[in-house]
């Protein structure tokens, strides 16, 4: 079976962590080699970026640099000689997460994330993502209880709610590719969701 690049996206507390490595684990048990890595980071010089990106203040132009520069080496070091060498890929947030932290919440062109996107990984896209939708104040909530917040979950429910429709637009644009998933339904109904959506890729 051709090895797939498929994604996880949302908010931060709207469930990604809590499914990513169970889907994994699915895809597993039924024999596909599968390879779990996620952005910023999955390579040591992105996980060094990714430390810059969550706790130092920079510019919004120098944060969408940083982003673009981690998944850079990622990509060579990581996700394509995985996908070469015929492994599945599923990665903890992608450029959509761009497109609705950078672009939606901190107002950066749109334009320039696409030109950054086709200059980094123009003929890479994703051919599944998932995307964990949840109120913010209800995302912020369940993650208040089980973490600090870094540099971007301390941003207020306002910025959350510019990134929630960050990436709504992006579903617009591309439909087929996303799955929506309402955040709101218990972990055993999304993971009911989920293994369907499995088998249907399976079968592809
Ligand atoms: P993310 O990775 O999207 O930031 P997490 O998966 O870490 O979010 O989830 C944040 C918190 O919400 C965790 O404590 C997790 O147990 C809880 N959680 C996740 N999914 C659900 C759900 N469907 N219902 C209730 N709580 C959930
Ligand atoms: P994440 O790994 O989901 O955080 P956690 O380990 O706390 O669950 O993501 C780290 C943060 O990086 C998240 O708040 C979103 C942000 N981010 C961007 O702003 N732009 C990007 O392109 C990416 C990949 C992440």
């Amino acid at each position: 079976m051709n090895a797939r690049f498929i994604t996880f996206e949302g908010i931060d507390g709207a469930g990604k962590s809590t499914h990513v490595g169970w889907y994994v684990e699915r895809l597993r048990q039924r024999g596909l080699p599968v390879l779990l890595t996620r952005e910023p980071g999955g390579s040591a010089l992105a996980e060094s970026l990714r430390e810059l990106l969550l706790h130092q203040p920079m510019s919004l132009d120098t944060e969408l640099l940083l982003v673009f520069a981690a998944r850079r080496d990622h990509l060579e070091r990581t996700v394509r000689p995985a996908l070469a060498a015929g492994q599945w890929v599923v990665c903890d947030r992608f450029t959509d997460s761009t497109y609705a932290y950078q672009g939606g919440g901190r107002g950066a062109p749109l334009e320039r994330i696409a030109q950054l996107e086709s200059w980094v990984h123009g003929d890479l896209q994703p051919q599944r993502t998932y995307l964990f939708d949840l109120a913010p104040d209800e995302a912020a909530q369940r993650r208040s209880a089980v973490r600090a917040a870094d540099r971007f979950e301390a941003e207020d429910l306002a910025f959350f709610e510019r990134v929630r429709r960050g990436y709504l637009d992006r579903v617009a644009q591309a439909p087929r590719r996303f799955m929506l998933i309402d955040g709101k339904q218990s972990i055993a109904d999304i993971r009911k969701l989920l293994e369907e959506d499995i088998v249907s890729i399976c079968s592809i």
